[in-house]
């Protein structure tokens, strides 16, 4: 079995974790999130959303966080932009990447953009081409690729069509997300080989939640079928509010560990998202859920509880 020398973890930390916090975080919490974890060495920090603050109030000062970080040279700062509107917010905030996102599930386009699957992609084609036209970084991501929470399991074949619609609309990036963490080892592998059929593996990524302890064997899973860009949030921060009992993503930490035993290189700091991971849990009130990081922690004598 052979896998890559090295991968890129995108950090969605900052915007797939804390999107789904009741409590709202104080602004200057996620800007030194979001400036340590590029600190710690992440080339792609996935930072704020520019989505309708009625649908997401945890998002709503997207433009003060990206107005207020301290860009590190070189890193990528990815923001969701729904919408026109959301990306002239990104645009004027100097995002260097931005997000479109669609499903594979008709029933969870609907919760979650208010738009059929075929609507979505006609509005994110102007997003498309605004996108290109500035310069900036286009990534389009797939909800639901292993399962929806309305719709139950959902056919690679429909996964497959529209991630070829977001190639063609020009994204950089793909990914392929498994929203409510369903997923397991041989479909992860199976559908990954699927999608790089028809589309380049090095732009396919896989954004997996752990709501099953799945995320870890789906990431080896993919590594086998050719990926290596991965997504994860660091202690494994997250849900998502139209997915009812999906947890966060992948825990950061126990990707690095992972990625660290394995002799894969990923360019970050394990020691630093460790401290990071319980900083922003300490914050939070509650034990970070990333088994690598705690164990880390409890080493150096530093966990946090609630
Ligand atoms: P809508 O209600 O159909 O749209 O929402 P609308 O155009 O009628 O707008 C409603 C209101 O929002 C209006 O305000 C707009 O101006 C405003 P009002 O006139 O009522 O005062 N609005 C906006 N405000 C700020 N920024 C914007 C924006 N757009 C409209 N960009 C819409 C449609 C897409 C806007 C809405 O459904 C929405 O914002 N959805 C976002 C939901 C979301 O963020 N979900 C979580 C992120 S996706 C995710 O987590 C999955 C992922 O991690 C992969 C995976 O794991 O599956 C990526
Ligand atoms: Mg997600």
């Amino acid at each position: 079995m052979s896998y890559p020398s090295r991968v890129k973890i995108v950090e969605v930390g900052p915007r797939d974790g804390l999107q789904n916090e009741k409590e709202f975080i104080p602004t200057a919490v996620k800007v030194e999130l979001v400036e340590r974890l590029a600190h710690a060495g992440f080339a792609n920090v996935e930072a704020a959303s520019f989505v309708s603050p009625k649908w997401v109030p945890q998002m709503a000062d997207g433009t003060q966080v990206m107005e207020s970080i301290e860009r590190r040279p070189g890193t990528i700062y990815s923001v969701l932009t729904p919408n026109m509107r959301g990306f002239e917010g990104a645009l004027a905030a100097k995002a260097d990447e931005v997000v479109i996102f669609a499903a594979a599930s008709e029933a969870f386009s609907q919760r979650n953009i208010n738009c059929s699957v075929d609507e979505s992609i006609e509005r994110f084609v102007p997003v498309a081409q605004a996108a290109k036209q500035a310069g900036l970084r286009l990534r389009g991501s797939i909800s639901c690729s292993l399962g929806c929470p309305y719709e139950g399991e959902i056919a690679p074949a429909k996964v497959l069509n529209v991630a070829q619609r977001l190639i063609a609309l020009g994204c950089d990036e793909i990914d392929v997300a498994d929203t409510i963490g369903v997923g397991t080892a041989r479909r992860v592998y199976d559908l990954m080989r699927i999608i790089t059929e028809q589309v380049d593996p090095a732009r396919v990524s896989g954004h997996f939640h752990d709501t099953y302890g799945q995320a870890i064997a789906n990431i080896v899973a993919s590594m086998q079928a050719g990926i290596h860009i991965f997504h994860s949030s660091v202690s494994g921060l997250g849900g998502c509010p139209y997915a009812k009992g999906a947890t966060g993503n992948v825990a950061t930490e126990d990707v690095l560990y992972l990625m660290q035993g394995m002799g894969i290189d990923t360019g970050v700091d394990l020691d630093a998202v460790v401290d990071i991971g319980q900083w922003i849990s300490g914050h939070l009130g509650r034990k970070s859920a990333s088994h690598a990081g705690n164990a880390l922690a409890a080493r150096k004598g530093a966990i946090a509880c609630s």
